[in-house]
């Protein structure tokens, strides 16, 4: 393994998302937002396809997001830890509904505020920055009730209020800012990625794209209003990275493999570049799709495009035009991927590829020349303690080493890359699953998919391990 030096100013860090972590889901103010309303269990995967039952939890069921891992009150003790390995920085994401409850109030919500002061203070106490995502799969669900969430217009000055009212307050705090989570999630889960509903005989593809619209105009209007407001941070756009490779050499393949891509980065293609790309406008034309835009909007879009391209990166993805293979699908993956017999699977069936993270780097890198943000990595995996209280999470260990030493090479492959920030340092809440069971951490949490446990926090082996690649700037990633 290289022992490649990482840039002194690197960014290392975790990441985690406010709904994983809180809890507190009603407290100090909150309002109750599209991700309170996803249940652990059988009914979650319709209702994050926006096939939801009821706009208020149902009788019986378990929500995670509720309680989830308690951040809110054990934060300090859980910063502590992370600051013990050394973390630069900790990307979270503020709940739009603790500062605006029904997203509507003409004054925001105090508590709310206060919460987040306090959370930023206490890392940046500690020397880390805190990278903050304005979005993470949160609409307030009044929202949804009133508008139908992001298919309205209305969602749009509604979002910029919010994003320059925390722009505002923490302006002399937090200096990375990150507009939607993984944008392109809108296509897939579209109540997770913008609180979509749908009834029987809608269109769609319609209904997502014209979202998509108005979450594009309102993260450009969140850029500008960052870039005004806090004029020494940077604010990015967050994809849910991960390159098809085409299944075969047949330029069929290789064809389709090229039009999966552009699904995402349509997206990044609009934030980045200023306007939407030629094949979009094909796109549109060729399945009848209408998308009301407004006259100034194309400026908004050309004038306000992100610093950086922040990426999530699990997997890559692989295709195949041929109907016999498209029957060996993976399983778990929300982007729908052909198995890939070179690759091993995690035990959500998750394609394990560190050089395909090299692979996705250099082709953002290439296409949009802006510096990126590794935002999310890691593995998925079933921690067991053992009766001394250890948990051995050697498979961890492997993942993330094999990742980041591809992630070396990509910058010495001259991808600029501003940090690396694991995603769920701290086991939490599986956004997909709504499983306690599926964990990331280098700290278990004594939870269970029920809810029940002491909610304890435990160093695995993964703990010391990071330490040392963080004290290492990247450089010593041997597994002791
Ligand atoms: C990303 C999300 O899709 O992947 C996170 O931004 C999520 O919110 C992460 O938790 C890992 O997915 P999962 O389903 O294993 O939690």
């Amino acid at each position: 393994m290289s022992n490649f030096v990482f840039p002194e100013n690197f960014l290392w860090g975790g990441a985690l998302a406010a709904n994983q972590v809180e809890g507190a889901y009603l407290e100090d103010g909150k309002g109750l937002s599209v991700v309170d309303l996803m249940p652990a269990g059988e009914k979650r995967r319709d209702i994050m396809k926006g096939y939801v039952p009821s706009l208020t939890p149902l009788e019986g069921e378990f929500y995670p997001s509720h309680g989830a891992i308690d951040f809110y009150h054990r934060y300090k003790e859980d910063i502590a830890l992370f600051a013990e390995m050394g973390f630069k920085a900790l990307r979270v994401s503020i709940a739009w509904a603790r500062i605006y409850p029904t997203g509507e109030e003409a004054a925001p919500n105090e508590a709310g505020l206060k919460f987040y002061d306090d959370l930023f203070d206490e890392l940046l106490k500690h020397g880390i920055q805190p990278v903050v995502t304005l979005a993470h799969f949160d609409v307030p669900v009044s929202l949804v009730e009133k508008y139908g969430s992001w298919r309205s217009r209305e969602l749009v000055p509604l979002f910029e209020k919010y994003a320059r009212t925390v722009l505002e307050r923490y302006k002399n705090k937090v200096k990375y800012w990150m507009t939607f989570n993984e944008i392109n999630m809108l296509l897939h889960l579209p109540f997770v990625g913008a609180g979509l509903t749908f009834q029987e005989g809608d269109n769609v593809k319609q209904i997502q794209y014209q979202a998509a619209h108005h979450q594009l105009v309102a993260s450009a209007l969140a850029v500008k209003a960052c870039h005004e407001l806090i004029p020494d941070a940077i604010i990015g756009c967050m994809l849910a990275a991960g390159s098809f490779y085409p299944y075969t050499c047949n330029p069929e393949d290789v064809f389709q493999g090229m039009e999966k891509d552009r699904e995402s980065y349509f997206f990044i293609d609009v934030q980045s570049r200023g306007e939407y790309p030629g094949y979009a406008k094909r796109f549109f034309k060729d399945h009848g799709l209408n998308i009301a835009m407004e006259p100034g909007d194309a400026d908004i879009l050309k004038n306000n495009t992100v610093d950086y391209i922040g990426f999530s990166y699990y997997s890559s993805r692989t295709t195949s035009t041929d109907p016999e293979v498209v029957k060996k699908m993976t399983s778990g993956n929300v982007f729908g991927s052909v198995s890939n017999p070179y690759l091993a699977k995690s035990e959500w069936g998750w394609t394990i590829d560190p050089k395909g993270f090299r692979i996705t780097a250099n082709q953002l890198h290439d296409r949009y020349q802006k510096p990126l943000f590794v935002v999310e990595n890691g593995l998925g995996a079933v921690d067991t303690v053992t009766p001394d209280g250890e948990v051995d999470d050697s498979y961890r260990i492997d993942y993330l080493q094999r990742h980041i030493a591809e992630m070396g090479e990509a910058i010495q492959d001259g991808v600029e890359i501003i940090g690396y920030t694991s995603w769920g340092p701290i086991d939490i809440v599986s956004a997909s699953s709504g499983e306690m069971k599926k964990r990331y951490g280098y700290i278990y949490v004594d939870r269970d998919n029920e809810g029940q446990g002491t909610l304890k926090r435990i160093k695995k082996k993964s703990f010391d391990w990071y330490k040392q690649v963080i004290a290492s700037r990247g450089a010593d990633l041997e597994q002791k």
